[in-house]
């Protein structure tokens, strides 16, 4: 794994006061919010007998294991036995491992590894999502694939005119255009222009006939993001998708998709359509890729022009 930097793991929206289990890189980790408002990460395995404790209960900001109710404050200190005397003393031990988390841009945030000082690094700044007063709406979407070859997927050009031939892909025109490498800290984009086929569906009312190539840009932040920006004749499209690592072979994505046109509820479901189209024709592809993870060897795949982006991607990580 990349370690010691923030992996983006979840909705905020999706975690409240009751405890949540999430499983991330293959531990098994509890969140919760306290009255104050804050998210806190714990490991979900009791130190005592191993019990669940997102099947526990919040009490006064501590997490009350299922089981035999020992109490754990948010930094992981048990801070109650009940089946204790008074006269009987806590074990050091006791204690619960935790993980710094943060909220920001719509994603909880986590710091995994070993490193103690997480404030050493950040999360990766795009401020554009928080600007936005474009309609958003967000989804999820689950792989049979470990979470870098679903990013990859995200960086690839070259394969839209096959993969996604029966969405906006153009079978009859594949090559890529020289692509320009924009490098910042912490990623990478590309921008081409990508010829489609006319738009089908509800897009038909925006536009007609045949489409010039459609400006697009993508890139990455590590470990985990990606974003696509689509310039439509019509508008802007842009899909921010936090990968969530699960295990070595699974992955949900978690994304943010903002449009500037059709921006009342009444086209949100067409644009979650549209997006769990293309990942629906990626997934069975990605999850065919062997090896499942890619090799730390550059020189174990091949690369030519159009893979320039995913190319920058496995040199920085
Ligand atoms: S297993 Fe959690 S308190 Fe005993
Ligand atoms: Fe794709």
């Amino acid at each position: 794994m990349l370690k010691n930097l923030w992996y983006a793991v979840e909705f905020s929206s999706a975690i409240a006061t009751s405890p949540k289990s999430l499983k991330i890189l293959d531990r098994d980790l509890v969140l919760y919010r306290t009255a104050d408002g804050q998210i806190h990460a714990m490991n979900n395995t009791c130190v005592h007998r191993g019990a669940a404790l997102v099947n526990g209960w919040i009490d006064r900001d501590c997490i009350v294991c299922p089981y035999h109710g020992w109490q754990y404050q948010p930094d992981g200190t048990c801070v109650k036995i009940p089946a204790n005397l008074p006269t009987a003393t806590i074990p050091k031990q006791a204690k619960m491992a935790t993980y710094p988390v943060q909220e920001k841009y719509g994603w909880i945030w986590l710091f995994l590894g070993d490193g103690d000082a997480p404030e050493l690094r950040s999360i990766p700044n795009f401020p554009q999502v928080e600007s936005s007063n474009l309609r958003s709406i967000q989804g999820e979407f689950h792989w049979n694939a470990n979470y870098e070859r679903v990013l990859e997927n995200g960086l690839d050009f070259a394969h839209a005119p096959f993969v996604h031939a029966g969405a906006f892909g153009n079978p009859h025109a594949p090559e890529i255009e020289e692509l320009s490498i924009d490098n910042y800290d912490g990623g990478a984009s590309a921008t081409v222009h990508l010829a489609a086929t006319p738009p089908k569906g509800l897009w038909k009312l925006l536009v007609r006939g045949e489409r010039a190539p459609i400006k697009t840009r993508t890139g990455f932040f590590l470990p985990n993001l990606t974003f696509l920006e689509v310039y439509l004749p019509f508008g802007q499209l842009t899909i921010w998708t936090a990968h969530v690592p699960i295990d070595l072979d699974t992955t949900v994505s978690k994304w943010i998709n903002f449009r500037t046109f059709f921006t009342g509820k009444w086209a949100d479901k067409d644009a979650h359509n549209r997006t769990i189209k293309i990942f629906a024709q990626d997934k069975p592809i990605v999850e065919s890729q062997r090896p499942q993870i890619i090799p730390s060897d550059l020189k174990a795949e091949l690369y030519v022009p159009a893979d320039a982006l995913q190319l920058q991607y496995r040199k920085l990580r």
